[in-house]
């Protein structure tokens, strides 16, 4: 059976549509490998084996996911509560359950959302997703190229930078590898916004994964198109330099503004810190 059967086998908007053609199917993807570990359909069989592999190599990433994404709808709601009605996710992924308007609009219904990925998959579903909806959009660009972004009529045309703007780099900045690279993109999101601006930010990090795990983790992404690095928690404090952290800082996920008590196997298994930072200048 080709990838693309398997595809329309096992994918639910398959059904309606085909991946589009500049969709690799058939080499393994960083969004869709994500997509599975969340339990989604949204993937194929390079995917899956990817993402089995990666498992093999670092026993939790089924658990960091759901942290990761655990934590992007706590920090929209955060947001939300402090009068941010505009939102920019940078690497927003394929479509599943907790997407940023799903926790935000109802919490504020005039807010908006502009999505950004460069992965033609994870933008086509968003976009079957989001017809029909209002002030929320997709846009296919390379975050590392803020400029494409900002001038992208689904950013340009729905969010007022004039006022302020929360920008999500959730789970992203690991595939910009180089700290130097990083810093700059994240300087340029930045430097467009106001103060009173949010960065949520999320980032894989070893807590009880072993160097040899992490290694591994990283070995098995090196095989994809998209490779990517775990940070130390001091390099991703200083990807959040120029926001004064909300309290309690750089902390594992699990421990961000948790809704219950927090066990502590569940931050072990998490492997990844996050941190919501507001610019005051
Ligand atoms: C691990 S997923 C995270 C998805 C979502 N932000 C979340 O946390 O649930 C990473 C996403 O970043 C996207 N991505 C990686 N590098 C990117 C880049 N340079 N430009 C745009 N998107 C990128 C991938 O396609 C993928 O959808």
């Amino acid at each position: 059976m080709d990838q693309y059967e398997d595809s329309r086998e096992s994918v639910p908007f398959s059904s309606f549509a085909p991946p589009p053609e500049e969709a690799q199917t058939d080499i393994p993807n960083a969004a869709r490998m994500y997509d599975y570990y969340l339990g989604g359909s949204t993937n194929f069989a390079a995917d899956r084996e990817a993402a089995e592999a990666g498992s093999a190599a670092m026993p939790h990433a089924r658990e960091y996911a759901r942290a990761n994404r655990a934590f992007l709808g706590r920090a929209v709601a955060y947001l939300s509560a402090q009068g941010i009605d505009q939102f920019l996710d940078l690497g927003s992924g394929i479509p599943t359950v907790g997407n940023v308007h799903e926790v935000a609009r109802p919490l504020d219904p005039t807010a908006r959302v502009a999505y950004v990925d460069h992965e033609p998959v994870a933008v086509a579903h968003a976009q079957r997703l989001l017809a029909g909806h209002s002030n929320v959009t997709i846009t296919l660009a390379d975050v590392r190229d803020p400029q494409a972004v900002f001038t992208a009529p689904g950013v340009a045309g729905l969010l007022d930078f004039s006022r302020p703007v929360g920008v999500l780099a959730v789970a992203v900045l690991p595939f910009v590898p180089e700290q130097r690279t990083a810093l700059e993109v994240i300087a340029a999101y930045r430097e467009a916004c106001v103060a009173g601006s949010y960065l949520v930010l999320s980032h894989i990090s070893a807590i009880s994964a072993t160097e040899r795990q992490v290694a591994d983790a990283e070995e098995v992404m090196a095989r994809t198109p998209t490779p990517v690095r775990w940070r130390p928690p001091h390099e991703i404090t200083e990807l959040m330099q120029g926001y004064e952290l909300v309290d309690p800082g750089l902390v594992p996920l699990p421990s961000w503004h948790p809704q219950d008590a927090v066990a502590h196997e569940e931050i072990e298994v998490s492997n990844a810190y996050g941190a919501v930072g507001r610019l005051t200048r």
